[in-house]
């Protein structure tokens, strides 16, 4: 077959590429659907993420909560990402498919190997998402880093301003639910990982609760997952960490989402001193909702991001 014989037959399909169908945008260099994504902190802990949804559109980055990782936003980044957003998550430094460092499970450190996924991936205008400990994730990345890069953020059943009670913290929780947590692990973390799924974060020890034994067992899996001193250390980084300044610092929209049946975080202690906190904050209470609003109430939380990002 000649040259221009080839060319004449692959006419049709340049047509369909020009005009009648949306060609995809481009795709950025760094944009590798094959490969398993990381990136190197400085410390050389190897961090895994995420990349979904339309390469070209308006990032959304979220932080998972503890001890799970980027899977655990898997509902909200195929909606977001549907609808046309390019949707990221990245399991934290010791947690999920990321290197387990002996050193560095803290909050600042947390917060820095964020930024070197920001500036890797170049991403600006974003809207950055936490859960529980990633809420405080986002609100020490924004406090320590700036908010360049990021217009909007949300907050949903996150720790701040600080779980830990104390003299100028009295509605927060006794220093011993925490150290009981730390007891638990080091007796035995298979069980305990259990316990907590089976029972207060997802809401199913309350007697009118819908248990989902798949969400049980993957919530056990990435906890598993999770190495055991970042595990372990991380109880430290999410209840003692004082988020007060980091949340008085900022100057863009923040949307704060909040169960009143949250029995991991309660709300007294967090969303409802943390909006008093903010400048530009909206509060979103889901009466009687538990911890686990990302998988417990998807639709109504996709539904709120959703609306929240275009406004
Ligand atoms: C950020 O994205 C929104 C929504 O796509 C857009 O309206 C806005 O102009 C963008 N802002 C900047 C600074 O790029
Ligand atoms: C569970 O029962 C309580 C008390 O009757 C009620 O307030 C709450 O709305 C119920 N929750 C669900 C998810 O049905
Ligand atoms: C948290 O930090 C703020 C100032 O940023 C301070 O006023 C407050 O006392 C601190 N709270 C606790 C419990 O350490």
């Amino acid at each position: 077959m000649t040259f221009t014989a080839l060319l004449l037959l692959c006419l049709p399909c340049l047509s369909l590429v020009s005009g009648n169908y949306n060609s995809p945008p481009s795709v950025p260099r760094h944009y590798n659907t094959h490969k398993m994504p990381y990136v190197t902190t400085k410390d050389g802990t190897e961090i895994y993420y995420k990349d979904w949804g339309n390469p070209a559109g308006q990032p959304v980055v979220f932080s998972h909560g503890w001890p799970l990782n980027s899977d655990n936003w898997e509902n909200q980044m195929f909606f977001l990402g549907s609808e046309g957003y390019r949707v990221i998550a990245h399991d934290r430094r010791g947690h999920g498919r990321s290197s387990q460092p002996w050193t560095g499970n803290d909050m600042d450190t947390y917060a820095d190997d964020l930024l070197v996924l920001f500036e890797h991936l170049d991403i600006k205008n974003v809207t950055m998402v936490g859960h529980s400990t990633g809420g405080g994730e986002v609100a020490r990345f924004l406090g320590r880093h700036g908010t360049s890069r990021v217009s909007k953020a949300v907050l949903v059943s996150s720790v701040p301003p600080i779980m830990v009670q104390s003299a100028s913290n009295p509605e927060g929780l006794p220093i011993s639910v925490f150290d009981n947590f730390r007891e638990e692990m080091r007796k035995n973390r298979a069980q305990f990982f259990l316990d907590v799924p089976t029972g207060p974060f997802f809401g199913f020890n309350r007697p009118n609760a819908t248990v989902s034994q798949g969400l049980i067992d993957s919530w056990w899996q990435q906890g598993m997952q999770a190495g055991f001193i970042n595990s372990y250390e991380c109880i430290k980084a999410f209840s003692e960490t004082n988020f007060t300044a980091d949340l008085q610092s900022l100057d863009i929209p923040v949307l704060v989402v909040h169960g009143t049946d949250d029995q991991i975080v309660p709300i007294v202690d967090s969303a409802y001193i943390a909006i008093k906190l903010l400048k530009h904050g909206t509060l979103k209470v889901y009466q009687d909702a538990p911890h686990a609003i990302p998988n417990i109430l998807v639709d109504r939380l996709n539904q709120d991001l959703l609306e929240f990002i275009k406004s």
